[in-house]
């Protein structure tokens, strides 16, 4: 659905030159959600307007639904625009024109009939949840209402994709979850193809088939959602996936001149990782049980994607080596990533 082929985007201001999209060629398919995380400046923003060429790449191909959108003039591309809707951090809303006249605006001069286009509206309003908000003028809604009033103007074309740069940023965790429940319909109701831009890792988390994760204009780890945040292989991926985390406070506890962890002779203090999909196994009973150790959760953080564990846990396992060896090996066959901390 979506082909970038060494697309790169240069501004030249004054005497800077800035490189915000250096060589990214990726490949999303139909009917798939992907997410483009990066920390500020990494150039997700710019990426996002070159799929739709509101920026013109410096260099490369940008291809939508089979069409090669860096090689059409200005009226092709206005048409095959439509095709293409977009979602912002700030709704970008007509204040002087209610939820019905935003949603209607994109269909002007697109040859329907006033009936069409009422049927149009409804039904898009109906799908967002804001039926009874028709007349209502966006300064009356909530950022959760707005977002949703851009998402049904959004869709007013029929789009094929749907491009959201950091739609839910402005908005509170519930909100956020509702907004992105929302998308994941469109998505599969209607079989759009939604790219989202973020530097949340928890919105990647709930909705996203793949990831790309930017850093400084170049796509620098790709993959399934599960796969690139079980086995991070770069610097920044491993920050996105420790904001959502609290295993690495592990860290700060043992400095702490309190030190409130206690190790006896013959106790581990391990982290465990979930590396590949793993069936859900009772893992820590087994432990105690098979391998007679005395095991002690300290911190803990797992999440289902896709079904599977993803995360891991920090324990205390008392028993000694031995017998924290034998249970580190079967974990590890079970594709649990044993590290040992520190032991007494
Ligand atoms: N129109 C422009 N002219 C000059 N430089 C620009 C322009 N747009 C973006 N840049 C620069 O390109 C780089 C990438 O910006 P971009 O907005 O794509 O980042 P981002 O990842 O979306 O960041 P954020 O998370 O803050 O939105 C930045 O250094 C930015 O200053
Ligand atoms: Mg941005």
């Amino acid at each position: 659905m979506i082909r970038l082929e060494h697309v790169s985007k240069r501004f030249e201001t004054g005497k800077h030159t800035v490189e915000a999209v250096r060589d990214v060629s990726l490949h999303i398919e139909k009917g798939k959600i992907a997410g483009i995380i990066g920390f500020s400046g990494a150039g997700k923003s710019t990426l996002a307007r070159c799929i739709n060429l509101l920026e013109r790449p410096t260099q490369g191909k940008v291809i939508v639904g089979g069409a090669e959108l860096t090689a059409l003039n200005e009226k092709q591309l206005r048409e095959k625009r439509k095709k293409i809707g977009m979602i912002f951090q700030h709704f970008n809303l007509f204040a002087s024109r209610t939820v019905y006249g935003n949603v209607a605006y994109p269909l002007k001069g697109s040859g329907r009939s006033r009936g069409e286009i009422d049927q149009k509206v409804r039904s898009l309003l109906d799908l967002v949840g804001l039926a009874d908000k028709a007349d209502a003028y966006p300064s009356q809604l909530s950022g959760g209402q707005k977002q949703r009033v851009a998402i049904a103007r959004a869709l007013a074309n029929d789009p094929e994709v749907l491009l959201s740069d950091e739609a839910t940023s402005a908005l509170d965790p519930d909100t956020t979850r509702s907004i992105l429940r929302l998308l994941k319909e469109v998505n599969r109701t209607l079989g759009i193809t939604i790219v989202i831009i973020t530097h949340e890792m928890g919105v990647i988390k709930e909705i996203c088939d793949q990831v790309y994760v930017m850093e400084g204009g170049q796509v620098v780890e790709q993959g399934d959602v599960f796969h690139v945040f079980a086995s991070p292989q770069r610097a920044v991926t491993r920050k996105f996936v420790d904001s959502t985390s609290n295993l690495s406070r592990i860290r700060e506890l043992l400095d702490d001149p309190a030190n409130p962890i206690q190790l006896l002779p013959g106790d581990y203090l391990l982290r465990l990782n979930y590396l590949e999909r793993s069936t859900s196994q009772a893992l820590i009973s087994t432990l105690s049980r098979q391998f007679d150790l005395d095991i002690n959760i300290l911190l803990g953080n797992i999440e289902l994607i896709d079904g599977n564990p993803l995360g891991g846990l920090v324990v205390i396992a008392g028993g000694g080596h031995d017998r924290v060896t034998a249970a580190a090996e079967y974990l590890s066959e079970r594709n649990v990533l044993v590290e040992v901390i520190a032991h007494g």
